[in-house]
């Protein structure tokens, strides 16, 4: 691993999980390109979600929407809207999912968030307002994923090299939905296939005032 966490502070000692969760979200874990050719349960997919809901949203507004690509079919309809670069492991992954964000997601705030329900009109009559919230917080929650998918066991190949607007025609032609990100999915294979990037300094990167 090249990033240098002897320069920074023993934060192993300020952590309240041990080290090997530590090390299985953040530390070791690494983006994935290729995997085992084990398969990924229904039963792994909803711990993967279960975990990711829990992160917080704005007003616990939620709208992340997941689509769980298997079929050969739709696999093939996927990646034929990957960037060229994205086709190989988009069609190798055991499992794919398409990350989209809900643009309607005031029509749920009666059971999202019960406290402000009474502002779902004005949500409904400010496209603007509402998708930025939508993208940012998805955006939000699509972290959580990542790092509920690695709690899982499984590695993660998050990719945004892909033609949003053709998937939104192959896959959310019916919902109210936009695709953002596209996360390859499987047990990690140990393959190691580039060093990891350097990651900033915590002098680069904060400041305290
Ligand atoms: C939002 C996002 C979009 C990304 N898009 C692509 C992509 O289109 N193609 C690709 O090969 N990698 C993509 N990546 C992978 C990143 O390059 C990779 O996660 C980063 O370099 C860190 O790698 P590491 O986890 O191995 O340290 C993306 C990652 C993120 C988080």
């Amino acid at each position: 691993m090249s990033v240098d966490v002897a320069a920074e502070i023993n934060f192993q000692d300020q952590l309240v999980v041990d080290q090997n969760a530590a090390a299985a979200l953040f530390m070791e874990a690494r983006t994935a390109n290729s995997w085992t050719a084990e398969e990924i349960s229904d039963e792994t997919l909803k711990a993967v979600y279960s975990l990711t809901r829990m992160g917080p949203t704005a007003m616990n507004i939620q709208p992340l929407r997941i689509t769980w690509v298997r079929s050969a079919e739709a696999r093939e309809r996927l990646v034929s809207h990957m960037a060229q670069g994205n086709k190989g492991k988009t069609l190798t992954a055991p499992v794919v999912a398409i990350l989209s964000y809900d643009t309607q997601w005031h029509e749920m705030l009666s059971t999202t968030a019960p406290h402000a329900a009474s502002k779902a009109s004005t949500f409904a009559d400010n496209d603007a307002l509402r998708h930025s919230m939508a993208e940012k917080n998805a955006h939000i929650q699509a972290g959580y994923f990542i790092l509920a998918a690695r709690a899982a066991g499984l590695a993660a190949g998050p990719m945004t090299g892909f033609d949003t607007a053709g998937v939104d025609a192959e896959f959310n032609a019916d919902k109210q939905c936009k695709a953002f990100m596209v996360v390859n999915l499987g047990r990690p294979n140990g393959v190691i296939d580039r060093e990891r990037l350097h990651r900033l300094d915590s002098d680069v990167a904060t400041a305290t005032v």
